[in-house]
């Protein structure tokens, strides 16, 4: 059995209801953090651990997506021309290999575990990737590179985990660990999608990367709906503890953005905004300025 992972799916068929009217014509995944698009993000983190298949479960309206991964001929020619080598490096970072990068549809939104699923020909019989893009984690070591070097050791099934606030855990996957559990790498005992927080486990919520066996696309065959009415990617994953065992949370390090959320969203763009060298300064001072003030933006322009 090979513990190499080459392929990895993201799952980008929503609608993206909560950055409406945005993602009307915009799919959140093109949404940008500072400069790059949240997909950007979860690519070089894929790239970074190894993988070298791409596999987008897209739906209609996604074509931006697309397009993004596509080369610009017309746009290359022209910042060559304009001598803008520093702008056509920045572009390179978006090029794929030929071949690297398939696309298929989810017809009907039905679930994540349905999403998956929708994927399971290109993944064939191997383990591989599951990436969410709305989870950026800002990491010194990308996130999946840690999963990827700790499943090399273990194998079976992997989720990433980290702890939330109680009251937050019927937005999770939650995990039971078991008490005793140190260490990042922890065998899970059970998981359950979404709990009421008097119902929940623990606090250790999963987090959108996922190292899985072909054995849950065999689990997702049969699934029945779960939480929410829909095919939950959880419930395939919680049918291995079941039946083999095999399934380990791991704690990584790094801060996570919860970019599927607006305040997420905005957080990590003060991130990843003071983190640039060509912001930092004068972003810092605006920030500085309006911490003083305390007061919204909004408010500042009524007085
Ligand atoms: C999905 C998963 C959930 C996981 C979460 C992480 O939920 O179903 O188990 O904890 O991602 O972001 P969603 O946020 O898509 O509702």
């Amino acid at each position: 059995m090979t513990y190499r992972v080459t392929k990895a799916v993201f799952p980008v068929a929503g609608f993206g209801t909560r950055f409406l009217p945005a993602t009307k014509s915009v799919p959140k995944e093109i949404l940008p953090l500072v400069d790059r698009p949240l997909i950007q993000y979860a690519i070089d983190e894929a790239r970074a651990a190894g993988i070298r298949e791409f596999i987008f479960v897209t739906s209609r309206g996604k074509s931006a997506l697309e397009d993004y991964f596509d080369s610009a001929p017309e746009l290359e020619t022209s910042l060559h021309e304009g001598n803008k080598g520093h702008l056509l490096d920045l572009l390179r970072q978006t090029d794929m290999d030929s071949g690297a990068v398939a696309y298929v549809r989810q017809q009907e939104r039905r679930g994540l575990g349905h999403a998956v699923w929708c994927a399971r020909r290109l993944i064939g019989d191997e383990p591989f990737a599951v990436i969410l893009p709305d989870d950026v984690i800002d990491a010194e070591k990308p996130c999946l590179q840690q999963m990827v070097e700790a499943y090399a050791e273990v194998g079976g099934n992997m989720v990433a985990t980290m702890e939330v606030p109680a009251q937050s855990v019927s937005s999770y996957g939650i995990l039971d660990v078991g008490s005793t559990s140190i260490g990042a790498t922890m065998p899970v005992r059970a998981m359950v999608e979404k709990p009421r927080p008097e119902e929940a486990p623990s606090n250790m919520a999963v987090i959108g990367r996922y190292i899985l066996s072909p054995d849950v696309l065999d689990n997702l065959e049969d699934m029945r709906v779960g939480a929410g009415g829909e095919i939950q990617l959880t419930d395939a994953i919680s049918a291995e503890i079941a039946a083999r065992g095999n399934v380990n949370a791991f704690r990584f390090r790094g801060r996570r953005f919860d970019c599927g959320s607006k305040s997420g969203f905005l957080q990590a763009t003060v991130a990843f905004g003071l983190a640039r060298d060509d912001l930092r300064d004068e972003f810092l001072t605006y920030l500085r300025s309006v911490t003083e003030v305390q007061e919204p933006a909004s408010k500042l322009r009524a007085v």
